[in-house]
């Protein structure tokens, strides 16, 4: 049973380690985020709205790939919340800008960057 135990938790930490392999949070993968999220900016204030849907399915893919990342990471729970709430927040402008509220987009969008924000308080080395 013990030995179960640990050929368990062995399994575990290999099939995390490839997992979290899929993806590093860095400097490239930040990049790509800032330009979505400069370009859903952009789209909202031109009222683009496919522009604005191309960006929301960018960011939400990425995002899901942030909280994948810091999910298997563990011991990273602020990361977790604020992925989630950014999360909501890409569906919610997608939808407002659907029913053409602009102003609820933006507003929003700034949430959204400030979300940004607080999650490199905690995580972002320099
Ligand atoms: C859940 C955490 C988290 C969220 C949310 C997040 N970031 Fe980051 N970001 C990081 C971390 C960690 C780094 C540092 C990566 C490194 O240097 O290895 C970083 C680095 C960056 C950088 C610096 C890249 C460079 O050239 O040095 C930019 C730009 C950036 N993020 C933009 C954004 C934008 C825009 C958003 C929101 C739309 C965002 N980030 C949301 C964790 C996050």
């Amino acid at each position: 049973m013990r030995k179960l135990v640990i050929l368990g938790a062995t399994l575990l930490a290999v099939a995390g380690s490839v997992i979290s392999a899929q993806i590093e949070i860095d400097d490239d993968f930040m990049r790509s985020v800032e330009d979505s999220n400069k370009s859903l900016a952009n789209h909202i204030a031109i009222k683009d709205t496919k522009g604005v849907s191309i960006d929301t399915k960018e960011l939400s893919e990425m995002f899901a790939q942030v909280e994948a990342f810091y999910a298997t990471k563990g011991d990273a729970q602020d990361a977790l919340d604020i992925t989630k709430k950014s999360r909501q927040l890409i569906a919610d402008i997608d939808k407002s800008v659907a029913s053409k509220d602009f102003d609820g987009a933006n507003v929003m969008a700034s949430d959204l960057s400030r979300a940004c924000k607080s999650c490199h308080n905690f995580y972002k080395k320099s």
